[in-house]
Order: structure tokens, then C-alpha cells, then sequence
């Protein structure tokens, strides 16, 4: 039996003991047989140092030569080559040959739909050469990639600088990269695509050639993600100062691929999903997606890419930062509310789960098995939500001044968190030391909030205290540092100034003991608290709210955010309410809240999409992690109680109010809104069957707008409406040609709300249009499934759970790094009931049983069994 994978520790970080300063790549590409030679100048760094020990996985080494003679003093062991050489500099060139038709792990070299592409972050180089692959190892790039003619496009980083035909009738293009960068920047791209071209000129007036490749035929679903990057490319130079740095930008979209997108310098690689759109094809959220993920790989230009990390336990250095750049990037751009919606329903939904479970982590990690399992929501949206912190605390002008010393120092080099902290401190004369703690720290505070008004003095006194669970990977936890925001409202939902002895208090109250009491003067009468506006802190909030406290926020609060934080706690309220109580009474939604809602859904000035989004119950995640141990079918059962009571009461305004609804297939913002609305009105209205809604719902779906058409599926499989099949068989003979369509149309199904779903998803394996090796298909069906049919997948006789890890297993073989991003759902098997938890642990022993369990999944499945 081969050795258990070992994990890696933050602590045991050395500098290279040689370094690799720069590199000429030829790739002589063959489906089965690619030859890479590498040219490297090599740098002894560590005089003490004896052997050169480069990485390198599943490739076939042809040959070494040092400064130009044959080299055999070497020694290959596991997953290294070990070279021993004297000197201090030299000249070493190494040929290896790879497979890329064979490689389905979609990291190194690999064809996708027939195009060569590369994926090397994180550890994906040595896939494709032997080399010390680290990101603290910096080198300038020149490659050629030689290929057959019918390959008629030839990509690299940087610049080309040459191009031709060889005597064997093949073609060439070589490529320099002026940028020193990490291996895991590197990308090569051939293959046959359409072109979209355009141009930028940057504030100091160069001028930028952009490039978008697309797979032949999709040239009209393109102009989206170009125009997405111009705005990227200004919005940088006017928030930031940053401008592009070389003469030409590509993209590329690629139907195999891993994740959303990767950042590679000046060749980005996408995701097509994350790439293609128009109006016939992409709805309104994907729209937004693309725009914001083009943004973030435009973003790690700077953040990540001319300033990068010393080691991947830094990770977080560069995601967490341009993260919080894509989301500022998208508020700046649209509405700053829903955007900060959505950022804190991912941490709610995912981020708060994934702390409570087996794989918590801090937002730097100190342990890694298999560093492809910590592209995590906590080291992405946690640690984005801690550089909000930083700039909630130093303000918007501190902020930047750190983040232009962070480039004055570090621009060139591969650096640390604790580097980019001290920068913002230094720049600011803030002291972030206790805070320092967020890098290093897991788990979620919790934070309980007490009020008391002396009505004698005119006085309200608020005490906050921080407190901090114990997660799985660390029991005993401090103080942290909490940018806590306030506001405070008087009975008519007017604002209250806040301030002590004569002097303003800063609404941002900054909490560092265990405990502390904030005092306000002069307040009249008892206020409402608006508590952690914004979402100033990633913590959760105990407050005893009563509902008139809530429905005042509601109806009045200044922020967007704060007004849908009020109602989805008192959704939540209810909902724990409806689920302790015996009695059936209880069990419903209070009158004056669904006064409310009707108040909000006949409201004239509100955005419309806000008010869809006001108007949705709170996910089922979100719910079970208001729970030690989650009530599955409670909660499933409330929230369809809930609705039905909403969809009844609110009916006769649903259908007036969808009917005033007038976008006209426009993009704009009011147009996007209005569809959202619609589609919250039709959601409701599909759960209550009359020939009016059907026809409703059946022009719905005839529309020729895919959100329109998608919010009708989704509405009528949501509520098992007897249209849904009918409805679904059309969509799929009027898509059956379009992959990106008919992802949806996988999902759609996977969500059915019918009891033979698991045997309908078995059979959709058979499809012509899935395909096990690629991740969209897979997710599409099967992650679908697991994080949006709550009710069968957590069915009692175990068949949701084993559906899941049958498809892990089959996984584990072809893409070990999509399987241990699908095991997610099973992960949180702690909080079930006793039934659920031993179905699940079935699961999870067949997994851990495995025969060549890889290192990706042994991770997770052991700390999940921990
Ligand atoms: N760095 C990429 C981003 O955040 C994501 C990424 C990491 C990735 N590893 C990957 C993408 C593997 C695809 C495959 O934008
Ligand atoms: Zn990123």
C-alpha cells in the first residue's frame, strides 16, 4: 500500500535552496504525446545547501543536460527529482514528455473540447515540466508552443514575439513575458476559436489590445465579458491608481475547467459559463456573475499576480483582497445593497458551515494535505470580509494609502498577510495587532448583545460581548478585534445621533475585551438598535429583538442591507418559533408580518429587486445553522408552511403587481429588477394552482428571455406544479444544442420536487448531453441536487446521501479535485439526527475504504470521520 498523503505546516516555511530566475518553455504539442523542454537558469540561494529537488507528477522524463552535456547524476523518489551538482549557477535543461488527451484531472496540460489549455494553480505546473513549484520562486517566461496547422492559434503570457512555419509544415509562436511570476501564473492555450478584439487605452494613454477566444459559433454571446472588462480595467485605474502593464490582454473560454476562472498573467482562462450570455441564453444573475468574476481576475493583476504570495498558506493574501475588490468593483457598478446581500448570504449559507465543521480553517491556514482544498468560501468571502474590517476600521483614504505602500514595497515580490497588515498600518497609524488575529483564528463569534434604558437619565447603555465556540481544529480561542456598527432609531424610524459626555461616538464601536458597555446620552425614549449594520463583522448576533424593533428597522432603516437583515431575523424568529412550539396554532406567520410584506411588495419606491429579495424566506442552510442539531423536516415543512400562508395572503397583489411589470427585455437596472420581482411574484403564485396563474406561468415560459423563463421552471418545479414536465420537455427540444442552456436544464430537474428524483437523476446519466468529466455537467445534476433539494436528498432511507458518493467514487478516479468539491454536503453529517448522521457515515466509510482514495478526499473524509 502506498504511504498516507502528509500534510504541510505553515510553521515549517524555508526560503528555496535554489531558485529558478528564468525559463525558456518549448512545447511540441501531441494529444498523447507532448515534449516540453525546459531551459532554466539555475541560482544556489542556501550555501549550505546540497541537492537542487525539483516536483514533477506523471511525467516521462526523456532527458537532463547541464550547461549543454548529457547529466545522469540524478535520482527520481516519489514525486521528486533530486539533482546533485556543485556549482552555484548553471544552465539546466530538462525533457519530458506528457499526455494531455489521458489527463482528466483538468490541472497541468489537458485538451478541452479538443483545445490544448493549462491549469497550474495551485500545484498544477509539475504536471507539466520538472521544476520547484512554489510560489516564492519568481522567473521571466519565454515559450514556444509548436503545433500541427489545423491548431491555428498558439497563446502564452506576455507578448509575442515570433511566429512562423517550420520545415515539417508545423507552425510556431514564441511568447515572452517581460513580469517575473510564480509557475502558477503560467499558461498555454492552442486550439481553433473565434475572436472578439477590441481596444483600451489606459489613463497614461497606451493602448491595449484585448482578445477574447471563443469556441467557433459564440462570437454573439461574447461582447458581455469584453465590455465587463473595460469597465474593470477604468474602475482599477480610478479607485486605485492601477493600470495594465502589458500591450495585450486575452481571454480564453474553455468548456472543461475546474472553477469559475484563473488569473494567469495576460491569459486569463475561463469557465465558458463564466463567460458566455445573451439575452436569449444567460439570465440577469449570470450577467452579473460574469461581470464580476472578469473583474476579479482583471484585479489579481496587481493583487496577486505583480505582487503574489510567499506560500499557499498566504492564499488568502491575494483572494480575500481581490475579492473584496470584485465585490466593491460590482457595488460601485450596480446596487451597493444587494451586493452586500448577497456577499453575506454566502457567508451565512456556506462560510458559517464550514467553520462549524470538520474542515474549519482559519483564513491562513496552518495544516494542508492537498492545498486544492482550501479555495475555500473562508479563505475567499471570510477573508474578503476581513479586509472589509480593515476598511471599516481605517477608513476609505487610510485604505488606500496602505494599499499604494503595500505596492511601494512589495511590487515584484511574493510576500505574507502579516506583510500586507503591516503595510495598512503603517500607512495609517492604526495599530491592527489584536487584529491580527483573524488571520490565524477559525470559528465564528458569536456576539451577545444586551440593552438597558435609563429613561431617569436619558440614557441607553448597549453591552457586547464577544464570544468565541470551539471549532475542530482548535479548542481554546482569544479576543478579537470587532468593528461593531451601529445606528440607533426613535420610534418613528428617525435617526438618532449618538454621542457621550458632549462628545459623537463614532457609529462603528470597536469591541476588543471579552465584554464591554457602550453608553449613549440624550436619547429620549427607548430605542431600536440597527445591530452590526452592514454586516460590519462576519459573526453571528444575539439580541432579543421583539418584532416591532424589527418591523421599525424594517420600514425605515437607512441602509437596504439593514432593512432585509431585520426581516430575515424575524423569518428566523418565527421559524425557530413555528418548529419548538406543539402547538399547530403556533406554526404560522404572524398577521402583522404578512402585513408587511404586503406593505413592502405594494411599496413604490423600494428597487424591485430588493424587494424580491426581501420577500424570500431564509435558505435551508441558513436555518440549520441557527441549530445544534438540525430538525431536517421541520424545517422543511415550516418554510413550506410559511409560503403557502404568503402565496394565500398575498395573492390578488402578486397577480395585479406581476401584471404592471413592464422591462421589455432591457438590461438596465430597473429592467433587471423588474424581472426579479416577477419572478418572486411567480415563485408564490405557482404554489397556488388557477387557470388565471397557469396561463400566467405558461407564458412565462414561452418567453424569449432566459430569466424570464428560467424563474417559470424553477417556480413550477419548485412547487411540483403539474406543468413542470410538460414545460421542461419543451425547454430541453428547444436547447438540446446549447451546453450552457442545458446545464440549467440539469439543474432544473435536479431540483424536481418528487419522490422518484434520485431513479430521474440516475437515468439523466444516461443523457447524451452529460458527461462525467466535465465538472459543469456534474455539478449541474448532482450539486444541484444536494444543496437545493434539501427534502430528498436528506430523505431517511439514505438514497440522496448514496447517490452522492457514488458519483464521489467515480470521481475520485477522473477529477479528484471536483470530487472533493462535491463531498461539501456530506461534510456537516455531525448536526443530523442519529438516523441521518449512521446513513451518512455509511457514505463516508465506503469512501475512506477506497483504494487509491485521493489526497484530496482522504483529507476531508478523514476529518469529516475525525
Ligand atoms: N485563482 C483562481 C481565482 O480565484 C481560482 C483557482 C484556483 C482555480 N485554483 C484553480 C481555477 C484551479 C481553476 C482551477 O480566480
Ligand atoms: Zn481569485
Amino acid at each position: 500500500m502506498s504511504a498516507l498523503p502528509q500534510a504541510k505546516y505553515l510553521k515549517d516555511y524555508q526560503p528555496a535552496d535554489f531558485t529558478i530566475e528564468d525559463i525558456k518553455l518549448t512545447f511540441e504539442l501531441e494529444p498523447t504525446h507532448t515534449r516540453v523542454t525546459a531551459i532554466s537558469k539555475v541560482k544556489r540561494c542556501n550555501k549550505a545547501a546540497l541537492d537542487f529537488i525539483l516536483d514533477g507528477v506523471e511525467l516521462n522524463l526523456i532527458e537532463i543536460e547541464i550547461d549543454n552535456q548529457l547529466f545522469t547524476e540524478f535520482s527520481q523518489k516519489d514525486e521528486l527529482l533530486i539533482i546533485h551538482h556543485d556549482a552555484d549557477e548553471y544552465e539546466l535543461k530538462i525533457i519530458t514528455e506528457i499526455n494531455p488527451l489521458e489527463n482528466t484531472s483538468l490541472e497541468g496540460l489537458y485538451l478541452s473540447g479538443g483545445a490544448y489549455c493549462t491549469q497550474c494553480e495551485a500545484e498544477g505546473f509539475r504536471k507539466i515540466t520538472f521544476f520547484p513549484d512554489r510560489p516564492d520562486v519568481l522567473a521571466t517566461y519565454e515559450v514556444k508552443v509548436i503545433a500541427d496547422q489545423t491548431v491555428p492559434y498558439l497563446l502564452s503570457n506576455g507578448n509575442k514575439i515570433a511566429s512562423g512555419t517550420l520545415e515539417n509544415g508545423k507552425h510556431f509562436a514564441v511568447w515572452q513575458d517581460p513580469y517575473k511570476k510564480p509557475c502558477y501564473l503560467f499558461a498555454l492555450v492552442a486550439g481553433q476559436f473565434d475572436v472578439l478584439t477590441d481596444s483600451y487605452v489606459t489613463s497614461s494613454g497606451r493602448e491595449v489590445k484585448l482578445e477574447l477566444f471563443v469556441d467557433i459559433g459564440n462570437l454573439n454571446k461574447s461582447s458581455h465579458a469584453m465590455a465587463s472588462l473595460k469597465k474593470a480595467m477604468q474602475w482599477d485605474e480610478e479607485v486605485y491608481g492601477l493600470e495594465y502593464d502589458l500591450d495585450i490582454y486575452m481571454i480564453v473560454a474553455v468548456d472543461f475547467f475546474n472553477m469559475g476562472a484563473m488569473e494567469n498573467k495576460g491569459l486569463n482562462i475561463f469557465n465558458s459559463k463564466c463567460v458566455l450570455a445573451n439575452q436569449e441564453t444567460a439570465t440577469d444573475k449570470d450577467y452579473h456573475m460574469i461581470e464580476s468574476i472578469i473583474g476579479h481576475e482583471y484585479f489579481h493583476n496587481w493583487t496577486g499576480n505583480r505582487v503574489t504570495c510567499r506560500d499557499w498558506f498566504q492564499l488568502s493574501l491575494k483572494e480575500g483582497l481581490t475579492v473584496f475588490r470584485d465585490q466593491e468593483f460590482s457595488s460601485d457598478l450596480g446596487s451597493r445593497g444587494i451586493n452586500r446581500v448577497a456577499a453575506v448570504k454566502v457567508m451565512r449559507t456556506h462560510q458559517f458551515a464550514e467553520d462549524s465543521g470538520p474542515m474549519a480553517h482559519p483564513i491562513r491556514p496552518e495544516k494542508v494535505i492537498e492545498m486544492n482544498n482550501f479555495y475555500t468560501v473562508t479563505v475567499y468571502d471570510k477573508g474578503a470580509e476581513v479586509i472589509r474590517m480593515i476598511h471599516t476600521l481605517l477608513g476609505k483614504d487610510n485604505f488606500r494609502q496602505g494599499i499604494d505602500l503595500y505596492f511601494a514595497r512589495h511590487d515584484g515580490q511574493a510576500v505574507t498577510c502579516d506583510d500586507f497588515v503591516s503595510a495598512m498600518s503603517d500607512a495609517s497609524g492604526i495599530n491592527l495587532e489584536q487584529f491580527k488575529h483573524w488571520y490565524s483564528q477559525s470559528g465564528t463569534p458569536n456576539l451577545v448583545v444586551k440593552e438597558e434604558y435609563d429613561s431617569l437619565n436619558q440614557r441607553y447603555h448597549l453591552t457586547i460581548n464577544q464570544n468565541h465556540p470551539a471549532t475542530a481544529d482548535e479548542q481554546e480561542k482569544l479576543n478579537l478585534h470587532i468593528p461593531f456598527a451601529i445606528e440607533l432609531l426613535d420610534e418613528n424610524g428617525d435617526l438618532l445621533a449618538l454621542q457621550h459626555q458632549g462628545k459623537p461616538i463614532s457609529s462603528v464601536l470597536n469591541l476588543t475585551g471579552a465584554s464591554h458597555t457602550f453608553i449613549f446620552d440624550s436619547i429620549k425614549s427607548a430605542p431600536t438598535p440597527v445591530l452590526l449594520v452592514d454586516f460590519s463583522a462576519p459573526c453571528t448576533l444575539d439580541f432579543q429583538y421583539n418584532d416591532q424593533q424589527l418591523i421599525n428597522i424594517v420600514r425605515h432603516a437607512t441602509s437596504d442591507f439593514s432593512r432585509w437583515d431585520a426581516l430575515q431575523s424575524l423569518f428566523i424568529k418565527h421559524i425557530k418559533h413555528a418548529i419548538n412550539s406543539e402547538d399547530t396554532q403556533e406554526q404560522s406567520l404572524p398577521y402583522e408580518i404578512l402585513q408587511l410584506l404586503k406593505w413592502i411588495v405594494n411599496h413604490p419606491q423600494l428597487d424591485k429587486q430588493l424587494i424580491s429579495e426581501l420577500l424570500k424566506l431564509p435558505s435551508f442552510d441558513t436555518i440549520a445553522s441557527q441549530f445544534t442539531v438540525i430538525p431536517v423536516d421541520q424545517i422543511i415543512t415550516v418554510v413550506q408552511t410559511f409560503e403557502l400562508q404568503i402565496s394565500i395572503a398575498l395573492q390578488a397583489d402578486f397577480i395585479s403587481l406581476y401584471r404592471q411589470q413592464n422591462d421589455g427585455g432591457q438590461l438596465t437596472a430597473l429592467a433587471v429588477g423588474q424581472r426579479a420581482f416577477k419572478g418572486m411574484c411567480i415563485y408564490y403564485l405557482a404554489k397556488t394552482a388557477t387557470d388565471e396563474i397557469d396561463k400566467i406561468l405558461q407564458a412565462q415560459c414561452d418567453s424569449d428571455n432566459m430569466t424570464d423563463v428560467l424563474a417559470a421552471l424553477t417556480a413550477l418545479v419548485l412547487a411540483n406544479h403539474s406543468l413542470a414536465t410538460a414545460m421542461l420537455a419543451q425547454f430541453e427540444l428547444k436547447w438540446q444544442r446549447d451546453t450552457l442552456v442545458m446545464d440549467k436544464w440539469l439543474a432544473l430537474n435536479a431540483m424536481l420536487n418528487a419522490p422518484n428524483v434520485v431513479e430521474h437523476i440516475k437515468q439523466l446519466y444516461q443523457h447524451p448531453h452529460f458527461d462525467i468529466a466535465n465538472p459543469n455537467r456534474v455539478r449541474a445534476l448532482v450539486s444541484s441536487f444536494a444543496q437545493f433539494n434539501s427534502q430528498y436528498f436528506h430523505a431517511v432511507d439514505g438514497s440522496g446521501y448514496q447517490l452522492l458518493a457514488d458519483l464521489l467514487i467515480q470521481l475520485n478516479k477522473i477529477n479528484p479535485q471536483n470530487a472533493s468539491r462535491m463531498i461539501t454536503p456530506l461534510m456537516s453529517w455531525k448536526k443530523l439526527d442519529t438516523t441521518r448522521q449512521k446513513l451518512v457515515k455509511k457514505q463516508l466509510d465506503r469512501l475512506q475504504q477506497l483504494e487509491n482514495l485521493s489526497p484530496d478526499l482522504f483529507e476531508k473524509v478523514t476529518n469529516a470521520l475525525k
